[in-house]
């Protein structure tokens, strides 16, 4: 009996978490809909529209927030194997806010907007001191660096393995990390627990 309390406690708290913790982008870091430089008052369309989307990069999802076009300073070690280019993909799509170049206010085609990106949150065009973006984790790499779990075969702890739930075409992007969308309902928007480095050890065979 003690045993079944305790497990229905536990099952309530579990519950109270969920519903707490909000697993949706309503009330996140990404929310917007309240801001004076949104007066629409909508949260989807500082970044996505039905219609006249921009789609000149590969795989945004009808994206509706003007693009940077800055030259970006990467990631470099003498231990890195990765080959690391500029940002591509939908890493593209946060470095439109979060490089600080263009507006916040600057979607649905407007481009004259005065508010940016400020604080922690602003992580400029030197990406030198950011984790690497943009290139390709393979089993190719995890087999030549000997640190790294093979992406193809090794559980994400998401449901499938790391190159299905974490890689978008093979490649490792600000998204690997982050749910843009506030799915999991984890602190800075990340896509699990990094507590005793869990997300880093998805990954890192440290
Ligand atoms: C701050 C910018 C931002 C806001 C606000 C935002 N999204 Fe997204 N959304 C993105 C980015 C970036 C991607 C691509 C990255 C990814 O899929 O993780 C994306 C991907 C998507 C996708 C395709 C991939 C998937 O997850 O299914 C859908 C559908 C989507 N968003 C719907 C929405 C809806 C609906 C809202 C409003 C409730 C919304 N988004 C708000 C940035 C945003
Ligand atoms: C429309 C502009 C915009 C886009 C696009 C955008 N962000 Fe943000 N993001 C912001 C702003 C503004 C903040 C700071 C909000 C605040 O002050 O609370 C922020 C906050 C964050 C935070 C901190 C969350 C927290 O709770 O502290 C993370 C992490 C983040 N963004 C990651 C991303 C990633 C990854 C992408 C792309 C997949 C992305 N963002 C796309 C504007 C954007
Ligand atoms: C390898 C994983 C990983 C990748 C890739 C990654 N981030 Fe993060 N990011 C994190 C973690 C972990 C934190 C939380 C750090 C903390 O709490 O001190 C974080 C924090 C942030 C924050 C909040 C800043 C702060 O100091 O609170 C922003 C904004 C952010 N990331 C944006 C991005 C953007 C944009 C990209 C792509 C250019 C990106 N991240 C790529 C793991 C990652
Ligand atoms: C989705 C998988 C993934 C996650 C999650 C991840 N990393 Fe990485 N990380 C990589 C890959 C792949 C490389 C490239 C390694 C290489 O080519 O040498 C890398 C590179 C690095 C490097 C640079 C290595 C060098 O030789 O210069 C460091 C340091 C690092 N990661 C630390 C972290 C930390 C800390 C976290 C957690 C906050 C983290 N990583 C999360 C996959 C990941």
């Amino acid at each position: 009996m003690k045993t079944l309390i305790k497990l229905f406690a536990g099952l309530f708290i579990l519950f109270l978490a969920q519903v707490t913790l909000g697993q949706n982008i309503s009330g996140s870091a990404h929310d917007f809909s309240s801001e004076t430089w949104n007066p629409s008052g909508e949260i989807c369309i500082v970044c996505h529209t039905p219609h006249h989307a921009d789609i000149s990069v590969t795989d945004a999802p009808l994206w509706n927030h003007q693009l940077s076009t800055a030259t970006y300073t990467v990631y470099s070690s003498s231990t890195l194997d990765a080959t690391v280019g500029q940002p591509d993909g939908i890493s593209k799509l946060c470095l439109s806010c979060h490089d600080g170049t263009v507006a916040l206010d600057n979607f649905g085609g407007k481009t004259n907007g005065t508010t940016f990106i400020s604080g922690d949150e602003l992580l400029g065009t030197d990406l030198s001191d950011d984790h690497p973006i943009s290139f390709v984790y393979d089993a190719t790499l995890a087999s030549t660096d000997g640190g790294l779990y093979d992406p193809t075969t090794t559980n994400s702890g998401l449901g499938g393995t790391i190159d299905a739930d974490m890689l978008f075409g093979t490649k490792l992007e600000c998204a690997s990390c982050h749910d843009v969308h506030n799915g999991s309902g984890v602190a800075k928007l990340l896509v699990k627990s990094n507590a005793a480095s869990a997300l880093c050890l998805t990954c890192h065979n440290k």
